[in-house]
C-alpha cells in the first residue's frame, strides 16, 4: 500500500521521534516496512523516515541502489557512531517536493541500528549512503535538510519552500 507522504509544514516532521520498542511493533513491522519501501520506490526516493508517513517512530528505510542494484536497509533506532570528512552536494527530500539545495555533510558515516528482525548491526557508508544516513537520522530528530542552509540560501529558497504547502493533499 502506498502511504501518504507528510509535507514540510506538518507538525510531525518537527517532532523528535520516540525509540522503537521492537517487541511492541514486531507484529506490525513487516507490513509497515513493505508499505514504506513501496511508497519510497513509487516516488523514486532513496530514504524514507517513519515521521514522513505520519508515525512517531525512530525508523527509516533506505535503498540507494549501489551499482544500480537494490539493497534494502532498515534502520531501527539508528545512531551515528562515527563520522569524518566534509562534502557539499545537492540534496532534496520527499517532504519538500521541488526544493533542492547544496548541503554540507560528512563524507563517511558509521551507524548502529536494529534490522528488520530486531538484530543489532553496524554499517559504514560513504558518498550517497553516508548522506542518506545523516538525512534520515535528522528526520528522526525532527530536523530537515533546509535547517543546514545558511541564511542567504534559505532566503533565496523561501518562496519555493512556502509553495510546498500548495502540494499538501
Ligand atoms: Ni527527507
Amino acid at each position: 500500500m502506498i502511504l501518504r507522504i507528510v509535507k514540510h509544514g506538518e507538525k510531525i516532521l518537527r517532532t523528535p521521534c520516540d525509540p522503537v520498542d521492537y517487541a511492541a511493533v514486531r507484529k506490525d513491522l513487516p507490513r509497515l516496512l513493505r508499505d514504506m519501501f513501496q511508497t519510497m520506490y513509487s516516488v523514486r526516493g532513496v530514504g524514507l523516515a517513519a515521521p514522513q508517513v505520519g508515525l512517531n517512530l525512530r525508523l527509516s528505510v533506505v535503498d540507494v541502489k549501489p551499482e544500480g542494484l537494490s539493497r534494502r536497509l532498515v534502520l531501527i533506532n539508528p545512531e551515528i557512531t562515527a563520522k569524518s570528512g566534509k562534502i557539499v552536494q545537492e540534496e532534496g527530500c520527499l517532504s519538500l517536493p521541488g526544493v533542492y539545495a547544496q548541503v554540507e555533510r560528512c563524507t563517511v558515516v558509521a551507524i548502529k541500528a536494529l534490522d528488520a528482525r530486531g538484530k543489532p548491526y553496524e554499517m559504514a557508508g560513504e558518498g550517497t549512503l553516508a548522506r542518506v544516513f545523516q538525512h534520515e537520522v535528522d528526520h528522526l530528530n525532527g530536523k530537515l535538510f533546509i535547517d543546514h542552509l545558511d541564511f542567504i540560501t534559505k532566503l533565496k529558497l523561501m518562496s519555493v519552500i512556502r509553495d510546498v504547502r500548495k502540494t499538501w493533499t
